[in-house]
């Protein structure tokens, strides 16, 4: 990641949680990353979950202390490249907006395998959802016949060619995935090192269109993220987030990442002098409290040490021995690293 770029943490349901399930789980994935407050948080149900999961998320922002930037995005799975038409069983992207979507995947490679999407195809669905004011997050990657005949960067130089002249009127509003065919849903996840040298070059490429669009563009790894493999390829400088499937199904486990993103982008923007955000700056907080707290017990036991004194050896009550930075009451030791702290929060 890069401190200039936000990351966006987006889970693709893919054909799963299309009914009343939607609900509970955009539910708890809006709860559970709502403090993470330095990161794009979108997940992608099926079609018919859609303005139900919208519906959830909204009124879940209205349920709880909301703080600025915390909102979780829903995205479709797909669109047609048109408005509106004879065209049976399509879904466009007005009617996305219609539904509460503001994102969309587009050009997956379960797509383009089972239902022969093609480059063009996917082009033309990035200039319409772009549009229509709806973010695009192409995908694009290799397959294990492909990477193993050595043509990874070709192909996906192809791939990207054939749309990102249309990223251009709005830098950093689409976005691309890079997810390589053979990692997704199998376990094998890129090496942070590999997925960089692909990210390097998707961004080379973008800045053919304009070196603002490849510094605002975000470029999102997918295949076998999960919690315990966030962080090395979240890392990696062109690596902006994550695009999860099989893991975003499960709240705790969507959350890791989310926290995983939330951790890495809050390291750099220390590292840039940033101020930091409000959920470090309410652990900082917390710890100074604790700690004045503290001091004064120290100053009253210090104080009724020199009463004894004057007033001549009495054993001195148990309670004044707390050390100055332990918190008894709340088992709360304010000189705990704070990024355990971010990271073991409840939330
Ligand atoms: P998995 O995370 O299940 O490998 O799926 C990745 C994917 O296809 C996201 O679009």
């Amino acid at each position: 990641m890069n401190p200039f770029r936000r990351p966006l943490i987006a889970g693709n349901w893919k054909m799963n949680a299309g009914g009343q399930e939607a609900c509970v789980l955009a539910n708890a994935v809006a709860e559970k990353t709502r403090r993470a407050d330095r990161v794009d948080v979108v997940v992608a149900p099926p079609f018919t979950a859609i303005a139900a999961v919208a519906h959830e998320i909204e009124e879940t922002r209205g349920s709880i202390d909301v703080d600025e930037g915390f909102g979780v995005g829903v995205a479709a799975q797909n669109m047609h490249h048109l408005a509106s038409g004879a065209f049976t069983g399509e879904i466009s992207a007005p009617m996305l907006r219609d539904a509460g979507a503001t994102w969309v995947i587009l050009g997956h490679s379960e797509r383009r395998q089972h239902f022969h999407e093609t480059d063009h195809g996917v082009a033309l669905k990035a200039k319409a959802a772009l549009e229509a004011e709806l973010r695009p997050i192409v995908c694009v990657g290799e397959t294990l016949g492909e990477r193993e005949g050595g043509e990874t960067l070709a192909v996906i130089e192809r791939q990207v060619r054939a749309f990102m002249a249309h990223f251009a009127e709005s830098p950093g509003f689409g976005v691309v995935a890079y997810e390589p065919v053979w990692a997704i849903g199998t376990g094998k996840v890129a090496s942070p090192e590999d997925a960089q040298i692909v990210h390097a070059r998707i961004r080379e490429l973008l800045a053919e269109v304009s070196e603002e669009v490849a510094e605002a563009t975000r470029i999102l790894y997918g295949g076998s993220v999960k919690g315990d493999n966030a962080v090395g390829l979240l890392e990696q400088v062109d690596i902006d987030g994550a695009l999860v499937g099989g893991a975003s199904l499960d709240a705790d486990g969507f959350t890791k990442i989310v926290d995983a993103a939330q951790a890495v982008a809050e390291k750099l923007a220390e590292e840039e002098g940033a101020p930091p955000s409000r959920e470090r700056a309410a652990v900082e907080e917390e710890a100074r409290e604790l700690e004045a707290l503290d001091a004064d017990a120290a100053s009253d036991a210090r104080d009724a040490g020199q009463l004894i004194a004057v007033d001549g050896p009495v054993d001195a009550p148990t309670s004044m021995s707390v050390p100055p930075t332990s918190n008894a009451a709340t088992g709360i030791d304010p000189a705990t690293d704070l990024d355990d702290a971010v990271d073991h929060r409840d939330v």
